[in-house]
């Protein structure tokens, strides 16, 4: 079966072409960061127009890519939400008038469920799973009992992860997105601030991370204030710091509560380094896994491997009132 996908919800405009939920034949990712950085984040409305010049060639390139022809794809499947609304929407209506024109069933996938699925590109995912999300926009825990069924065991209460490390960068004074930047310089440095790690020992599997984001901001405009110099390297090693820490700790007690066959971590911030280490180096008691760097952050093959997967349990398209939603349960 082969599946087109198509992700537009933030600042990538992307195409891919995948085979039997696993096999990626082509994936063109247009990226707009260049764009947005002069602004120090993504502008909504130029990003709508971004989608608007690139996604006939993104489209182009990957049917070329993937030396196929528009007759032999099976489904469409793309984001439906949630995510920027302008952005969203050139995805979909793209997305559906190319199923419209060669008669091709649609599926609208949500942003999150394709974070999940990059995981079955590497390898099968196998139930029951918990899966780590953690992206620009959100921050949970879910467990799949099977395919394409999500139980949420919690989420951040204020800022999502990513989120918090683009906030940080900010201040910093490092490019946008400021998260890998941070990520590469807490390489070199040491937790030396122990900064606070918010509901780490909490009850439940929630997190928070808007309180540890002040603290840092806090502390950082002190040091300024005073003259005083800053080490930015210790600085973002403390940071990264207690952000992982958090994120190991609520999942080591989801893996104690919940007999799991696999841990798999999802979203932008799965491409960091020390997030990484720490979970292969603290979860011993259940394999845990990771997409290849290129599938963590936004692109068209996650959107395609997970309208596979839809397809296969409900096999029923949507129709041509399928509409983008900048808000969305995961479903
Ligand atoms: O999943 P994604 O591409 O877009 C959303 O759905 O939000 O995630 C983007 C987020 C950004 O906040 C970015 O700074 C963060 O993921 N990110 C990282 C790293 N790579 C991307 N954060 C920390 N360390 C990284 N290596
Ligand atoms: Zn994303």
């Amino acid at each position: 079966m082969i599946v087109l996908g198509v992700e537009t919800s933030c600042d990538e405009t992307s195409v891919s072409i995948v085979k039997d939920g696993k096999t990626v034949l082509s994936n063109e990712v247009l990226s707009q960061i260049d764009i947005h950085k002069e602004y120090g984040g993504v502008v909504p409305e130029i990003a709508s127009r971004e989608h608007v010049r690139g996604i006939t060639f993104v489209f182009d390139q990957a049917i070329k890519k993937a030396k196929i022809n528009y007759d032999e794809i099976d489904l469409i499947a793309v984001t439906q939400g949630p995510g920027l609304i302008g952005s969203l929407l050139i995805g979909v209506n793209a997305a559906k008038v190319v199923s419209l024109n060669y008669h091709i069933p649609i599926v609208g996938i949500h942003h999150i469920a394709g974070h999940i699925y990059a995981n079955n590109i590497e390898r099968d995912m196998e139930f029951p799973l918990l899966a780590l999300v953690v992206s620009g926009g959100h921050t949970e825990l879910i467990i799949m009992k099977e395919h394409y069924s999500f139980e949420k065991l919690g989420e951040t209460l204020d800022d999502a992860v990513g989120e918090a490390y683009d906030k940080i960068a900010r201040i910093l004074g490092l490019p946008y997105p400021g998260g890998p930047q941070v990520d590469k310089l807490a390489q070199f440095g040491k937790d030396v601030f122990h900064f606070p790690r918010p509901m780490i020992d909490s009850e439940d599997y929630n997190f928070s991370f808007s309180g540890l984001k002040s603290h840092v901001i806090n502390f950082h405009h002190n040091l300024t204030q005073r003259k005083e110099t800053i080490d930015i390297i210790d600085f973002c090693s403390s940071f990264q710091e207690a952000v992982t820490d958090i994120l190991v700790k609520k999942t080591q007690k989801a893996i104690q509560e919940y007999q799991v066959k696999q841990i798999i971590v999802a979203g932008g911030v799965a491409a960091n380094k020390g997030l990484r280490q720490k979970m292969y180096e603290i979860i011993t008691e259940v394999p845990v896994y990771f997409p290849q760097i290129k599938y963590c952050t936004d692109n068209a093959a996650m959107i395609a491997v997970a309208g596979y997967f839809k397809f296969q349990k409900d096999p029923i398209a949507d129709d041509f009132m399928l509409n983008g939603y900048s808000r969305l349960d995961l479903k």
